[in-house]
């Protein structure tokens, strides 16, 4: 099987306008209110200029953010469908693509999860007996590094979830808090990036995933905007934050499956409500995304300038700068 090599990032793909003033922040409000009130405010936008897919960097943010060194991600949010496994290969894609060397952990315990049926491990010649895979290193039975493979792009490794990992979230053995992040210290691959995907529930894998990370992704559904659920989410990160991992940082919350419509405004100011230090992104909705789960590859391997690509690849580049292009 070839290797698929990515990069460099186009230059001239669409790009969408970056803001630090946003109108739908009058909407913060308003979020959750009665019906009326919603509509009110929502009437008082303008559809073509406030409700277009807008990248918002809150002007305290010193963007690209300088690269020094190792840096962990979690995508989170225990909403299923939000995106944040398309988030994690998409996010890493681009970064392969600017020069860095990625590996992205599948901590979801579904079967069709990531290293089921997407970024698929390569194997080549290692015995199945011989294979490794997060839930060994969960246990204590392996260390990251002996669970790590090469994928069908250069630069981008996977860590498999492994079908017993669901055991991990409720043996009392396994993924004692804090346990992932010691993995990851422990490593000594020649990684510059690790992303972790978060499994669809705030259990101890999630737990892990915020503890072990430098920084938080936040994807979410436009059109499944569930408000309890980010609260809790919101609860839970900042808990994280309070107890065990005080260094850590929302990045960047993103619109998954973006479209231009009120809604999507309303679902703007709830992100920037709760995560006010945070990069918005949107991703524009594109079939391809769904194809590119059939090819085994990312998106951007497919279509450098799909839609979604060019929104990943934008955030991408206000994380971190170019590999090498800054000190
Ligand atoms: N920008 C987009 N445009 C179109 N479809 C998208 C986009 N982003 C994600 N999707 C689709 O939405 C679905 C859910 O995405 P994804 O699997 O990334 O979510 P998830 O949060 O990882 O889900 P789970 O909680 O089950 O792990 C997938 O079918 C994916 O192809
Ligand atoms: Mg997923």
């Amino acid at each position: 099987m070839s290797l698929t090599v990515l990069g460099p990032l186009p230059e001239t793909a669409d790009r969408l306008d970056v803001v630090s003033e946003w109108r739908i922040d009058d909407l913060i409000d308003v979020v959750g209110r009665e019906k009326e009130v919603v509509e009110a405010a929502l009437a008082k936008l303008d559809y073509s200029r406030d409700l277009r897919a807008q990248l918002f960097v809150p002007p305290e943010l010193t963007v690209p953010a300088t690269f020094t060194g190792h840096r962990v991600y979690v995508c989170v949010n225990q909403k299923g469908g939000a995106g944040k496994t398309t988030t994690a290969v998409e996010l890493a894609a681009a970064w392969v693509a600017m020069g860095y060397t990625v590996r992205v952990i599948d901590a979801d315990p579904q079967e069709a999860s990531l290293s089921g049926v997407w970024m698929l491990p390569r194997f080549d010649g290692i015995a199945e007996k011989d294979r490794h895979t997060l839930t060994d290193v969960l246990f204590g039975r392996q260390p990251l590094d002996e669970a790590t493979y090469e994928t069908s792009v250069q630069g981008l490794y996977i860590v498999p979830s492994g079908e017993e990992l669901a055991t991990a979230e409720y043996d009392p053995r396994a993924a004692r808090d804090g346990s992932l992040r010691t993995a990851i210290r422990k490593s000594k691959a020649p990684v510059d990036i690790t992303i972790i995907d978060a499994p669809p529930a705030l259990g101890k894998l999630s737990i892990n995933g915020l503890i072990a990370a430098d920084q938080v992704v936040v994807p979410l559904r436009v059109g499944a905007l569930d408000r309890k659920a980010l609260q809790d989410l919101h609860k839970t990160i900042r808990r994280v934050q309070e107890d065990e991992n005080p260094e850590l940082v929302v990045a960047a919350a993103v619109m998954t499956s973006f479209d231009q419509s009120k809604y999507a405004g309303l679902v703007g100011a709830a992100l920037r409500r709760d995560f006010p230090e945070a990069i918005i992104a949107p991703a524009r909705r594109n079939v391809q995304v769904a194809a590119a789960a059939d090819f085994g590859l990312p998106v951007r391997a497919l279509q450098p300038k799909a839609t979604t690509t060019s929104d990943y690849d934008q955030l991408a580049r206000l994380l971190l700068p170019v590999k090498g292009a800054a000190a």
